[in-house]
């Protein structure tokens, strides 16, 4: 136990977050740093296909994604729930509206995420199930640019409720009110199956799983 905790008080944890993590990630990570203030954290930012890589070539630790691989022999565990909606400028005609036929979106143009964001593929199958073809106007790899352009009326975007928390208080973006959204997902700490874990990533999957929810609410 004690050499337990000798590496606790030191180590090295090495993670990766998808793209729309970084809006909850440093939260969680400055929570886990004050209970382990002597453990140096490196979190690298990418896509759910780079993330899939990095696990798969044992670069990492651990990463936060959206949506564990189902072909990999790797171990998820949901930790938060992370709803997707659909975005509009304030002023949007569809603003106004209750209640609003997913059908409808046919009708309008969406600046997706790239191909390999977990978003983007997330969105698409749940839109084809309903009969729904996105029409792309962009395609944009950076939130924050989806955002803007959404604000300067390129385009509806499907995006996480993390990343549009302050942009929603100022009243620069609406969420659309459109039937059976949100889509429903969730977010996942991942690893090899056969990763032999550190102490300190132990103790950050420990963290994690018993306080991010209560962190984030
Ligand atoms: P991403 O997020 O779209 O930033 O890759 C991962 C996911 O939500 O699955």
């Amino acid at each position: 136990v004690l050499e337990e905790m000798k590496g606790i008080q030191r180590g090295r944890l090495n993670i990766s977050v998808a793209t729309t993590a970084i809006y909850f990630a440093p939260t969680l990570l400055g929570a886990f740093h004050k209970r382990y203030p002597g453990i140096g954290v490196s979190m690298d930012v990418a896509n759910r296909e780079t993330l899939l890589q990095q696990l798969e070539n044992n670069e990492i630790d651990m990463a936060i994604m959206g949506q564990p691989p189902e072909e990999l022999n790797m171990v998820a565990d949901a930790f938060l729930y992370n709803p997707l909606v659909v975005i509009a400028p304030p002023d949007h005609p569809l603003a106004r509206q209750k209640n609003i036929d997913p059908v409808r979106l046919a009708d309008e143009v969406f600046v997706l995420r790239e191909p390999g964001s977990g978003t983007r593929s997330a969105a698409e199958k749940f839109f084809s199930r309903r009969g729904v073809q996105l029409r792309t106007a962009m395609v944009m790899s950076s939130l924050e640019a989806i955002k803007q352009a959404v604000q300067a009326s390129l385009g509806l975007a499907i995006v996480s409720t993390h990343t549009i928390k302050q942009e929603l208080e100022l009243g620069r973006l609406v969420v659309l009110d459109i039937k059976t959204l949100p889509i429903q997902r969730q977010w996942y700490l991942v690893h090899r199956e056969d990763k032999r874990l550190s102490v300190v990533a132990q103790s950050f999957k420990d963290f994690m799983l018993a306080e991010a929810s209560k962190l984030l609410s």
